[in-house]
């Protein structure tokens, strides 16, 4: 992945990429020109008159070879009135979700210019000294210029709009071009570089969680993922992975996680993976020491098992690993920062196929707990890798334990692909969630785990049952993984809805990766045992 890069061009008719990006506001349009070569301002004016360019949000003139500036392009762009949207905190979760689609449709307009370097020069007010000292609230005791959240937003549009996944098409030029290199034409200051190493090291976290998502289930198979954890230890020196194979699961008796497996042709695994960034892990006070377990469930295809899926939608189930492939990216992503705090990734892989030794509608499971479960539905199979899972992490002690799954089809129903729902046995921990979904744009909205709702997967002769009949899907899904984390705060997101939406040809979108990094950066920055 190319990376993003920061520099002040002494004079803007001096910029010899291949394409200006030029965002202009309307009220800034005028003093904008005037920072243009005399010689270039009658042109550039009279263009603009021609085209009745206003600097309103989304119009766009394209200039080529323009007399008296170097380079070969120039894309002038309208963003409205863009101060306010900027200015606008973080804290509502929608509150730059216009900003963003206008940013990734200026981006897509310059690179159909097929440019391969693009310098992106602010809007006017942006470059003055007054605005760089502007405070506005980002979240968390934090404040960040307008700047800051402008770059980081421009960066997040470029990033995420302009994603392809390369697929694999055998004659080259049909598949996707080369992104190109991206100069943002801002002061290379501390507070700049810090948001520009942190909006690129979540951008490559995202494009490897995308890609594996994409990949299909004859590619990425158990093994696959297990060699990207393997993968993720030898690129970085703050993470060791180990694999438990199928005979260390059996002896550790994670039967409902090895029921899921059974019937595939590849052997089950669990790579777990560990992030050791905390610096002060000395200290016996230092509860982050305790490390944040991340658990993804990681299903390559979900063919439902016996509980057979319906054919027209089966091939949207390579899918079903998304959230093994989250957790890779945030925890590379975390190591690229190199967050000070522990983490544990999970792995719950495996692939729910059909077969004379697949499990059965009827089993009755001894889990990992020694709990036991009635299977209603082999196709309820992620619950049951997680389960086990859960149960296995609390050796860690962790200061807490989220898992990441396409769970239910029930989570598309209740929140479509917008946000995420978050089941939690721990306010706290629910809180901060949500906090660090709005502050990252990647929201997630809470749903009750109540007894009243636990009575769903009651079961006649196990201690439950692993699916319930006419019940909220997602929520008894949510009741049945809270009987695995009794002893420690722990999160369960289903995305289901948000990690892909098909029916696009790039489908997987590298959600919860934004809200998990935040969410781990709020933690690595909060004061020790505080
Ligand atoms: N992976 C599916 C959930 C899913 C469906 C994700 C559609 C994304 C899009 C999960 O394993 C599943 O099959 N869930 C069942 C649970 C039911 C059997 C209790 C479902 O949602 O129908
Ligand atoms: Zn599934
Ligand atoms: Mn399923």
């Amino acid at each position: 992945m190319n990376s993003v890069t920061l520099a002040l061009p002494s004079e803007l008719h001096e910029i010899d990429s291949e394409c200006v990006l030029w965002l202009c506001a309307p009220a800034d349009i005028n003093a904008a020109i005037s920072t243009l070569p005399v010689s270039s301002q009658v042109f550039v004016k009279q263009v603009l008159d021609d085209e009745a360019f206003t600097g309103a949000e989304g119009q766009s003139v394209l200039l080529h070879r323009p007399v008296g500036l170097a380079a070969k392009r120039w894309l002038i762009f309208g963003v409205g009135d863009l101060k306010h949207d900027i200015a606008l905190s973080f804290d509502h979760h929608s509150a730059n979700h216009g900003t963003r689609q206008l940013f990734v449709e200026a981006f897509k307009r310059a690179l159909s210019s097929h440019s391969s370097t693009i310098t992106l020069v602010l809007p006017y007010h942006f470059s003055q000294p007054s605005v760089n000292s502007e405070q506005v609230f980002a979240g968390k005791n934090k404040k960040k210029t307008t700047e800051e959240m402008l770059i980081s937003q421009l960066l997040r549009a470029f990033y995420f709009g302009c994603y392809q996944f390369k697929g694999y098409k055998s004659s080259p030029h049909l598949s996707s071009k080369e992104e190109p290199a991206l100069t943002i034409s801002a002061p290379p200051t501390q507070p700049l570089l810090t948001c520009l190493k942190y909006e690129n090291s979540l951008a490559n976290g995202m494009q490897l969680a995308r890609d594996l998502s994409h990949m299909p289930a004859n590619i990425c198979t158990p093994m696959y993922l297990a060699e990207q954890a393997t993968r993720l230890a030898s690129n970085f020196s703050a993470i060791t992975s180990e694999i438990i194979n199928q005979s260390a699961l059996e002896a550790l008796s994670m039967n409902a996680y090895l029921a899921v497996n059974r019937a595939s042709a590849f052997p089950a695994s669990m790579p777990v993976i560990h992030y050791s960034g905390r610096r002060d892990g000395n200290n016996e006070d230092d509860k982050n020491a305790h490390p944040v377990v991340l658990i993804g469930k990681g299903v390559t295809f979900d063919s439902g098992g016996v509980s057979l899926k319906r054919g027209s939608d089966m091939h949207h189930m390579i899918y079903d690993m998304a959230g093994a492939a989250c957790v890779l990216g945030v925890i590379s992503a975390a190591a690229e920062l190199g967050l000070n705090i522990n983490i544990i990734g999970i792995l719950a892989t495996a692939e729910n196929s059909i077969g004379g030794n697949a499990y059965r509608p009827g089993d009755i499971i001894t889990t990992h707990s020694k709990q036991t479960v009635e299977i209603i539905s082999t196709d309820a199979e992620g619950r049951m890798l997680i389960c086990d899972a859960l149960s296995y992490s609390e050796q860690f002690s962790p200061q807490s334990i989220i898992d990441i799954a396409t769970l239910t089809g029930a989570a598309i129903t209740a929140l479509g692909h917008k946000c995420s729902s978050v089941m939690s046995n721990s306010r706290p921990l629910e809180q901060a969630l949500i906090k660090a979904g709005e502050e990252s744009q990647d929201p997630v909205w809470p749903f009750p785990i109540w007894p009243e709702y636990q009575e769903a997967i009651a079961s006649s002769h196990a201690d439950m049952a692993n699916a319930g009949k006419n019940s909220p899907g997602m929520i008894t899904a949510g009741c049945f993984l809270s009987r695995f984390s009794q002893g420690f705060p722990w999160a369960h997101l289903d995305v289901a809805g948000t990690a892909f939406k098909h029916g696009t040809a790039n489908s997987a979108t590298g959600r919860p990766i934004p809200l998990l990094l935040t969410y781990l950066q709020h933690l690595a920055s909060s004061r020790k045992s505080s």
